[in-house]
């Protein structure tokens, strides 16, 4: 069976696709559009946007135009960052069931514990009132599952003793050489299911010598090593691509990386992210 057909069950009992297509960054109109009409022709059925990414409409039409039923499609989407209170919120949320032309979403998480523009502001209260929203749409059944991305545990735990509903997921960025041991445990602890973005490093993972050594060894490519990697971590790995080969190469690891190579991997440190190309 294809890795894509596979799934992990949240706290709740829902069923999410185990690797996720990820749009950050993937132009709206037809980019994004051709991009998802691409990845799900080809199997995925796993849909990640945001508020923020600006192409929820095109991700609707999309997997409208796939022809594939809606209840067949996770789709994944985000409050922005900057909103921090229940009115906004409960409006944004709104917005996107009519951007992506859906009655109800699959998950929707607020996007990061503090404004883009003001990373590290404390707004535990903002994210208490906009996580209101979101349980409102959860008990509405207009969200199936709901949750948080970029938090860290002083986050949650605010969450924890604040709001009713325990977060689902917290989406997070999570590659190979990047540390987020701290969250994981908290979030394991409380049957909280992490998602990993960028799994490649936005790319730049992929020039990483020893991950390729390893691709070689396995006959894979330094892509393959990397979203294998988190699947065996129990994570959630959202590759994105706009190249259709990408897309079927990074669906195709139905292969075990051993656990002495895991282990090596482990001791690969450091972010390779760069970010001059990104706006
Ligand atoms: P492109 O869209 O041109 O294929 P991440 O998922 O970690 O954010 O990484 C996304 C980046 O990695 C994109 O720039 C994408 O480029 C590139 N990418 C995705 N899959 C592959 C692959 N299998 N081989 C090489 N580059 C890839």
């Amino acid at each position: 069976m294809s890795i894509l057909k596979e799934t992990y069950t949240l706290s709740n009992g829902v069923n999410m696709p185990k690797i996720g297509f990820g749009t950050w960054q993937i132009k709206d109109g037809e980019d994004a559009y051709n991009a998802v009409l691409t990845a799900l022709k080809n199997g995925y059925r796993h849909i990640d946007t945001a508020q923020g990414y600006g192409n929820e409409k095109s991700v609707g039409r999309a997997v409208k135009d796939s022809g594939i039923p809606r209840e067949e499609v996770f789709i994944t989407s985000k409050l922005e960052s900057h909103i921090k209170n229940y009115d906004e919120a409960n409006e944004a949320f709104e917005k996107t069931l009519r951007d992506l032309g859906t009655t109800y979403v699959d998950l929707f998480i607020i996007h990061a514990p503090w404004p883009w523009h003001d990373m590290g502001k404390d707004c535990a209260e903002g994210n208490v009132s906009a996580y209101r929203a979101l349980e409102l749409a959860y008990n509405n059944k207009q969200a199936r599952a709901i949750g948080v991305s970029n938090f860290e545990p002083v986050h949650i735990q605010n969450i924890l003793d604040h709001n009713t509903i325990v977060p689902h997921v917290n989406q997070i960025g999570y590659f190979i050489g990047i540390d987020q041991s701290e969250t994981i445990d908290f979030c394991n602890q409380h049957n909280i299911f992490i998602e990993a973005y960028s799994p490649l490093g936005i790319g730049y993972l992929l020039e990483n010598k020893a991950i390729q050594a390893m691709a070689l060894k396995y006959g894979k490519s330094s892509a393959q090593i990397c979203i294998r990697y988190l699947l065996q971590k129990g994570v959630a790995p959202l590759p994105k691509s706009t190249h259709e080969s990408r897309m079927i190469e990074n669906a195709h690891v139905d292969f075990i990386i051993k656990s002495e190579d895991m282990t090596f991997l482990d001791t690969i440190k450091g972010d390779p992210r760069r970010w001059d190309n990104i706006d």
